[in-house]
């Protein structure tokens, strides 16, 4: 008998480590022949540290599981499956929280063992690649064009586009940099990959080096996120090992070498520039653009510049081709995104989707509405940087276009959820307050704009001259979306503009109290 028991960081974080150490005391006390083996994580957090184990019909789940139910677990020889238990949940893959989703970039986590190539193979891994090689650099290219793929790292420009800039680049060397600098609050997809499916970031990092020909790769990956770390490095010495890295990929005589650097914590260098600018060992400044990055980039040279996501979404489309890709989804916006559904939410944890339900069906359906059961107020998708939405919004189709139309953004698929508590003047002080600690200070209206942006927000708070400061904070907001050089001075007054626009009564509830 075989029982998977998760590895990820969150699944640990619910001690998912004492119960895999349990699990392995009590299997050896009972004398049965029971295999332990770590998993990643399917992403459905809330049932954290979910065990599996496998059966002939597939795999069957227990969740989420504390050291004190393993008595009881081992009493029902739990094991076998199909048991009697309060923590039985039938076969996983029949939880309708996985089974409507579409799974096409996490496919493989949560089922396979993030660091066995011989588990990745199984599962269709290095297809993607194979296929790849038989290709001319164009035809990749034009496959990831054909796929509609758009950045997932939140500015959605055509992934294919951008390949296709950098192969007509010419130049004695070329780089694709991962951002794998994952800021936004709320969102751990990237991580994810990292830590549960480190080959196929791997592997697409490899095809988009053979599309534009580059020969060097970097994983640019936040320093919190250790494990990934870890993982990745793990997975890159085998890929070395087994020719999938260096400089005879498969015997095909094209190169590849990939590293991972680690970031110091500042969410500006999310920014590809100043990420670039940071990989270069320099302070983490934003540089002005025009040039590009995929003309002018790291080190000065043509460079890819892709979020985990969009790299890793790569393998499928070679593999399964670029319609099987483009299939999914709706208007411009194709393929799946990977949501993550975070904050008050019932059932929290990843959902990938083909673009086109709408948030209310995600925020409900899947996420079973707030975890304390208070009606839903407010929702933050996109980060950060990310509108508020309210109820009258929450039809909207999640889409790339239809959420701009309402002046929203999808982003990186995070989803935040607040209830009927929140404070939204609160959160809106909180935006400028966050872009007063991560602007990188090369432009005045982010540099400046925030910090007059927390003291008007304070003024209108606190009741003084409400409606000319009112004023004051939208010519502010203007200004920055105006006047700033990169997203986070430019999108900073997104959060405060919705606020504003959809829960003004929060800002003025004090006015009665002015002096
Ligand atoms: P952008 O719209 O300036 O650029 C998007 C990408 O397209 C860049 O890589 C740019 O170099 C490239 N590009 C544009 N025109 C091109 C062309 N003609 N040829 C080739 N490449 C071209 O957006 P930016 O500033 O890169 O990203 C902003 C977004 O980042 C925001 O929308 C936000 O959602 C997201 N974001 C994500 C975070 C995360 O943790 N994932 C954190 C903070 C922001
Ligand atoms: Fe730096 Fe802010 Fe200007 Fe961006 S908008 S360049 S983070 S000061």
């Amino acid at each position: 008998y075989r029982i998977h028991v998760p590895s990820d960081t969150t699944a640990k974080a619910l001690g998912a480590d004492r119960v895999a150490r349990v699990v392995e005391a009590l299997a050896q006390e009972s004398g049965k022949d029971l295999e332990i083996r770590r998993n990643g994580t399917r992403g459905l957090y809330w049932l954290e540290p979910l065990i599996e184990v496998d059966t002939p019909e597939g795999r069957y789940g227990f969740g989420p599981v504390k050291e004190a139910d393993l008595d009881s677990l081992f009493a029902a020889e739990f094991w076998k499956g199909d048991v009697e238990h309060p923590l039985a949940l039938g076969l996983v893959e029949e939880i309708p929280y996985l089974k409507r989703q579409t799974r096409l970039t996490f496919a493989r986590a949560g089922v396979t063992d993030p660091l066995s190539l011989e588990d990745y193979k199984a599962h269709d891994g290095y297809k993607g690649l194979e296929n790849a090689l038989a290709l001319s650099p164009q035809a990749i290219v034009d496959a990831v064009k054909e796929s509609g793929l758009r950045g997932r790292g939140g500015a959605a420009f055509p992934t294919g586009i951008k390949w296709q800039t950098v192969l007509n680049a010419p130049a004695d060397q070329k780089y694709i940099v991962c951002n794998a600098d994952e800021g936004d609050s709320g969102t751990f997809a990237d991580r994810l990959v990292m830590e549960c499916d480190p080959f196929m970031l791997i592997e697409g990092m490899t095809i988009a080096g053979l599309a534009v020909g580059a020969t060097q790769g970097y994983i640019y990956l936040r320093s919190e996120y250790p494990l990934a770390q870890q993982n990745l490095n793990a997975a890159i010495e085998t890929a070395y090992a087994n020719n999938l890295l260096g400089d005879d990929i498969q015997g095909s005589g094209c190169r590849f070498d990939l590293e991972v650097r680690m970031g110091a914590g500042a969410y500006i260098c999310g920014e590809e520039t100043s990420l670039l600018e940071s990989l270069e060992g320099k302070r983490g400044l934003v540089r002005a653009k025009p040039p590009l990055p995929a003309i002018v980039g790291l080190f000065g040279k043509p460079t890819v510049v892709n979020n985990v996501l969009s790299l890793a979404a790569v393998p499928f489309i070679l593999d399964q081709g670029a319609k099987a890709y483009a299939d999914c989804g709706m208007g411009r916006s194709r393929g799946t995104l990977p949501f993550q559904l975070a904050g008050n939410v019932k059932q929290g944890g990843l959902v990938e989707l083909a673009f086109g339900p709408s948030l209310r069906e995600l925020m409900f359906e899947f996420g079973g509405g707030t975890y304390n059961d208070r009606p839903l107020r407010a929702v933050q998708v996109g980060g950060p940087l990310g509108a508020y939405l309210p109820e009258s919004q929450w039809d909207t189709p999640l889409d790339y276009e239809e959420f701009a139309k309402v002046g929203a953004v999808l982003g990186h698929g995070g989803v935040v959820m607040f209830d009927d508590t929140v404070d939204m003047g609160e959160q809106a002080r909180f935006s400028m307050e966050f872009c007063v600690a991560e602007s990188c200070g090369k432009c005045t209206p982010c540099r400046i704009g925030s910090t007059r942006g927390v003291e008007v927000i304070d003024r209108i708070r606190a009741g003084e001259n409400v409606e000319a400061n009112l004023e004051l904070l939208s010519d502010l907001c203007a200004t920055m979306v105006d006047g700033s050089l990169c997203a986070m001075g430019g999108m900073t007054p997104f959060p405060v503009q919705s606020a504003m626009k959809h829960f003004g009564e929060d800002f003025v509830k004090n006015a009665s109290n002015a002096p």
